[in-house]
C-alpha cells in the first residue's frame, strides 16, 4: 500500500503515519507538508532519518508540486490532513482557511483525477482519496440531548463498545449523523464543509473514487499547544492563567488520536467508495470538566498542589459552538470500528506526553506563538 499524507507533520497527520508504519510496515509513505507554523519536522525527525517516509516539503495549493508528487510517487491513497485548523485563527484571519482548505482541496483532487484517469476514461483500481473533514460542518447542537430516536444501538457494536465505555441508551435527535444537514458556523468550519462539497463534486462530476470523513475533538501527543488540551497543559507549567472561553460548559466529544486514526485506516481498506463516515469518542464533556481534570493530573504527575486558582473565565468566542456530538454508529456497524482508548487511559497519556517532552513544547511556544498568545488573550 502506497500512502500520499498531505499536513503530515502536523498533529493528526503525525500521529497517523506513525499509525501506519506500525501497524503496515510494508507500507510506502510519503508526506507532502508546507510546514506552516502548524506543522513540526520534529515529529517525524525519526522516520525520515530512518528512510521510513518521504518527505516533500509543498504546499498542497501548488498545482506543479502536486502533479510532481503524484508523478513520482504514485500513490494507491491520498489522505488529506493539510488544514488551517485552529476556530479561533479563523476568526481574526479568515483568508488563509479558504486558501488552504477550500483551494487547496481542489488542487489536490485536480492532481489525483489527472494522475488516477486513464486516457480512455477509465480509472485505475485500488485508488482512494480520504479527505479528513471535521463533526464542525455540522454546526452546532443544543445543549439537551434532544428526543432519543428510536434507533437501539445494536447488541453486537454496544457489546464491543461497552467494554470500554459507556453508551447511550439511543443516540437522540441530537446528535450528528452523516445525513446531517452542513451548517457551518464560523470561517474554518465553513471552509471545510466548502472542500467536503468539493470532494464530492469530483465524485459525481468526474468519478473520481472518494471518501470524507467527519471526526470529533481530537487528543493526544504532538498536538499544536493553541488547542485546549495541550493550552491548558502548558500554562499550569507556566504558572499562566488558564482562559475559559464564556461559562465553560460547552461541549465536545473527545477521541483519543490513535482511535482516530485507526477509523481512518479502516475506512481507506473497508470503506464503501464515495461515502461519508462519522467519527467520534462516545465521550462528550463540558469544557471546564476538561479543564479541572487536567490540572488534576498535572498536579498527579507533579507531586505539586493543583491549580484550580488558575481557571480563569474570559470572554466567550465570537459564535462559539455549544455542543458537537457525533453518532459514528453507520462506521461501528460497516466497518467493526469502535474507539478502544477510554478517556480516563488517554488522558492520562496525554499530560504525561507533554510532561515528558518539555523541549518539544519549549520550541514551539517561542516567537510567533508568543505574539498569537498575546493577540489572543490579550494577556
Ligand atoms: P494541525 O493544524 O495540527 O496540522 C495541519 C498540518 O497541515 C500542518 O502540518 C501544516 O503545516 C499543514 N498544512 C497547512 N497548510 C498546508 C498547505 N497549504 N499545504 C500542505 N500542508 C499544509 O491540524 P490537525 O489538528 O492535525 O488536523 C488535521 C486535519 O484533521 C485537518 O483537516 C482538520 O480539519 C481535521 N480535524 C481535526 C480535528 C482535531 O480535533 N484536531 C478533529 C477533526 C478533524
Ligand atoms: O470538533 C473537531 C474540531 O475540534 C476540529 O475540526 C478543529 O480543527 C479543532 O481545533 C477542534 O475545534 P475546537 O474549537 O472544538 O477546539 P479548541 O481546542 O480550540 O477548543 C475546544 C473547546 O475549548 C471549545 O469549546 C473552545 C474552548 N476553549 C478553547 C481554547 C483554545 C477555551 O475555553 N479556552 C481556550 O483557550
Amino acid at each position: 500500500m502506497n500512502y500520499f499524507i498531505t499536513g503530515g507533520a502536523g498533529f493528526i497527520g503525525a500521529n497517523f503515519v506513525k499509525y501506519i508504519l506500525r501497524t503496515h510496515p510494508d507500507a510506502r509513505v510519503t508526506v507532502v507538508d508546507a510546514l506552516t507554523y502548524a506543522g513540526n519536522i520534529d515529529n517525524l525527525a525519526e522516520e525520515i532519518r530512518d528512510g521510513r517516509i518521504r518527505f516533500i516539503h509543498a504546499s498542497i495549493n501548488d498545482a506543479e508540486a502536486m502533479a510532481r508528487a503524484f508523478e513520482e510517487t504514485e500513490p494507491d491513497f491520498v489522505v488529506n490532513f493539510a488544514a488551517e485548523t485552529h476556530v479561533d485563527r479563523s476568526i481574526t484571519g479568515p483568508r488563509v482557511f479558504a486558501d488552504t482548505n477550500i483551494l487547496g482541496t481542489m488542487t489536490l483532487l485536480e492532481a489525483a483525477r489527472r494522475a488516477w484517469r486513464r486516457p480512455d476514461g477509465s480509472w485505475q483500481s485500488g485508488k482512494r482519496f480520504l479527505h479528513i473533514s471535521t463533526d464542525e460542518v455540522y454546526g452546532s447542537l443544543p445543549k439537551e440531548y434532544g428526543e432519543p430516536k428510536p434507533i437501539a444501538i445494536p447488541d453486537d457494536i454496544r457489546a464491543l463498545v461497552a467494554r470500554r465505555r459507556d453508551v447511550p441508551a439511543a443516540f437522540g435527535s441530537g446528535f450528528f449523523t452523516e445525513k446531517t444537514p452542513l451548517a457551518p458556523r464560523s470561517p474554518y468550519s465553513a471552509a471545510k464543509a466548502s472542500a467536503d462539497m468539493m470532494v464530492m463534486a469530483w465524485h459525481h462530476t468526474y468519478g473520481l473514487p472518494v471518501n470524507i470523513t467527519r471526526c470529533s475533538n481530537n487528543y493526544g501527543p504532538m498536538q499544536f499547544p493553541e488547542k485546549l488540551i495541550p493550552l491548558l497543559i502548558n500554562n499550569i507549567q507556566q504558572g499562566r492563567e488558564l482562559p475559559v472561553y464564556g461559562k465553560g460548559l460547552n461541549v465536545r466529544d473527545w477521541l483519543y488520536v490513535d482511535d482516530h486514526c485507526s477509523a481512518i485506516d479502516a475506512v481507506l481498506l473497508h470503506g464503501r467508495p464515495n461515502e461519508v463516515y462519522n467519527i467520534g469518542g462516545f465521550n462528550e464533556k463540558t469544557n471546564i470538566d476538561i479543564v479541572r481534570q487536567v490540572v488534576d493530573l498535572v498536579a498527579e504527575f507533579t507531586g505539586t498542589a493543583p491549580r484550580h486558582d488558575l481557571i480563569t473565565y474570559v470572554t466567550d468566542r465570537p459564535g462559539h459552538d455549544m455542543r458537537y456530538a457525533i453518532d459514528p454508529l453507520k462506521t461501528a456497524a460497516e466497518l467493526g470500528w469502535v474507539p478502544l482508548t477510554t478517556f480516563e487511559q488517554g488522558i492520562r497519556r496525554t499530560v504525561r506526553w507533554y510532561l515528558d517532552n518539555p523541549e518539544w513544547v519549549r520550541k514551539i511556544v517561542s516567537g510567533e506563538y508568543m505574539d498569537y498568545y498575546k493577540k489572543q488573550y490579550n494577556r
